[in-house]
């Protein structure tokens, strides 16, 4: 009897912990099985929240919607049309449907990146004639033309590497867009997947003759489509595999990449970057030269030995 009492009241204790340390109640049962991730920093910031609704809140008098890492597929239909800033990251989105932003006419940026958006249909922006920034990196996207971005005459930074492009004549009129002077902060960074003999170019740098000769070829020579996300071999510390994010301020989050050095191509306008929880044992002169806005460096957890006197400069 007695050892049933204890097992009772242990219950009971349990349970009353367990109510006082969720103020949230039915949040912390949502991340339950995430939780572990998110809980280690002590930043009590959540990272994961699939099925919550998202936050729409109000920065230096723009309004935000943070719906990120929510599971989503589409975009609802009941968000603030007012919304100036749309964080859309880590979603589940595949196609950017015709007319899908169309609602939100005073739109300023639209971060997409590490969906699976392997479509984009050619009037997926059209009313967003506001729109300066536009994020697709870390999707799926082959193909894209020129044509998508007639509705948006204002973009003037746009992130589309890490996606398997297709580099063929189809691409011709976006790749043409990218190497206008003025355009240079459109696609920085991104590669081609294919053809074979394009691989790891960057869009910005090949000429349209390259681009037609080797659709020809490959239509000879029609390599198996391998199903599902394509290897993408990347270069041993590029700055691609970290996480930019423009709003409110231009971050590069950098932080758990097993690093063991600085990466390379930093977007010159980063003001923010985290190298922190790394394997950076040293930095070289004149490591951080090109990076001119930067003002936050986070070089936490990373047992750096030396530093050259040079890179601080
Ligand atoms: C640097 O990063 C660590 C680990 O992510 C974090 O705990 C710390 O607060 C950061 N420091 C600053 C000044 O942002």
């Amino acid at each position: 009897m007695r050892v049933v009492t204890v097992v009772i009241l242990l219950f009971f204790c349990k349970a009353a912990e367990l109510r006082k340390a969720s103020p949230g109640g039915s949040r912390s049962r949502m991340n339950h099985g995430r939780a572990g991730g998110s809980r280690r920093g002590s930043n009590p910031v959540k990272r994961y929240a699939p099925g919550l609704p998202c936050e729409v809140y109000t920065y230096l008098h723009e309004k935000y919607l943070d719906c990120q890492e929510r599971k989503l597929v589409y975009v609802l239909p009941d968000w603030p049309q007012d919304l100036l800033h749309m964080l859309l990251a880590r979603n589940k989105i595949r196609i950017l449907k015709n007319k899908m932003f169309s609602k939100f006419k005073r739109l300023k940026s639209l971060d997409l990146q590490q969906n699976e958006i392997s479509k984009i249909e050619s009037e997926a922006f059209f009313g967003l004639n506001k729109l300066t920034t536009l994020l697709l990196q870390h999707n799926q996207i082959k193909v894209l033309t020129e044509e998508v971005f007639i509705f948006t005459p204002l973009l003037s930074y746009l992130r589309l590497y890490d996606n398997p492009w297709h580099c063929t004549c189809e691409m011709e009129t976006l790749i043409s867009m990218l190497q206008i002077p003025r355009n240079r902060n459109l696609g920085n960074y991104a590669k081609c997947e294919r053809p074979q003999d394009l691989k790891n170019k960057k869009l910005r740098q090949i000429k349209s003759e390259q681009l037609c000769n080797e659709e020809e070829r490959e239509q000879l020579d029609p390599k198996p489509q391998v199903s599902g996300r394509p290897p993408v071999i990347k270069p041993e510390v590029d700055s691609t595999l970290c996480y930019n994010y423009v709003f409110p301020i231009q971050t590069l989050d950098c932080k758990r990449k097993e690093l063991k050095k600085v990466p390379n191509n930093i977007p010159p306008d980063i003001v923010k970057l985290d190298l922190s929880y790394n394997k950076i044992n040293q930095l070289r002169p004149k490591e951080f030269e090109d990076v001119h806005e930067l003002k936050k460096l986070n070089l936490s957890s990373n047992g750096i030995e030396f530093i050259d006197p040079g890179p601080m400069r």
